[in-house]
């Protein structure tokens, strides 16, 4: 199976095309990026392992299935990915989050990590990796490394927007790493930023510049 998912459905295509817009509001662009998250949610989800349970319902005892493990992290990198956390929070409310803290140098494009914090135990869960934006994918590569470097083993990443040359970067540096994407944009301008891309996703969820 292609290392990457492009998750295709309608409905996300729409509100991306209204976050690209560079008119849309901060207030609608975290709104429209919290709805595809949870939509993608489903895709991301959709290979979980289930186990068989007993229940009785008002009419009989039955064995029907959930989730044969329900430990999830969500690791928003900072700050942007802040905004994929709510979507994928109310699909599973019982996910725990911790927060990688990277920024890329302007000149040299290069991440920097300043900060790291986890939830107990969560080397051993499943690590859903997320951020708006694979642009050279220095950024991306730098947290799973991260994670990988600390124990864990089981890591999806989760992007809006990716440029091949991300892609690239994953494939080759994380072969094992499942990437989930709603759009595959063209390229890289000189700054490193995704074209057509929709800007800065950090400066547009915060209205920071
Ligand atoms: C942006 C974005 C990614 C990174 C992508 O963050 O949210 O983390 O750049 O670029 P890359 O794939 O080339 O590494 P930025 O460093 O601008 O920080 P911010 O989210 O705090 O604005
Ligand atoms: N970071 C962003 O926020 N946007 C890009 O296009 C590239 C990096």
């Amino acid at each position: 199976m292609d290392q990457l998912h492009i998750i295709t459905h309608p409905l996300i295509k729409a509100k991306l095309t209204r976050m690209r817009d560079r008119r849309t509001s901060s207030q609608e662009f975290r709104a429209l990026l919290r709805e595809i998250t949870l939509l993608m949610g489903y895709e991301i989800t959709r290979d979980l392992p289930t186990k068989l349970v007993s229940v009785e319902t008002p009419v009989c005892r039955g064995e029907f299935p959930t989730l044969q493990d329900d430990f999830f992290t969500i690791v928003p990198i900072l700050r942007a990915g802040l905004g994929m956390v709510d979507g994928l929070l109310e699909l599973m409310p019982f996910a725990h989050v911790g927060h990688i803290g990277l920024v890329r140098d302007e000149r040299t494009h290069e991440p920097e990590e300043y900060y790291y914090k986890m939830p107990e135990g969560y080397e051993r869960s499943i690590i859903m990796v997320v951020d708006p934006m694979l642009a050279t994918g220095g950024s991306a590569a730098d947290a799973i490394s991260s994670l990988k470097r600390r124990g864990c083993t089981d890591i999806r990443l989760v992007n809006l927007v990716a440029a091949p040359q991300g892609v690239e970067k994953i494939r080759k540096t994380h072969p094992d790493v499942d990437i989930y994407v709603a759009a595959l944009d063209e390229g890289l301008d000189e700054h490193a930023y995704i074209v057509p891309g929709l800007g800065d996703a950090g400066d547009r969820i915060f209205g920071t510049r």
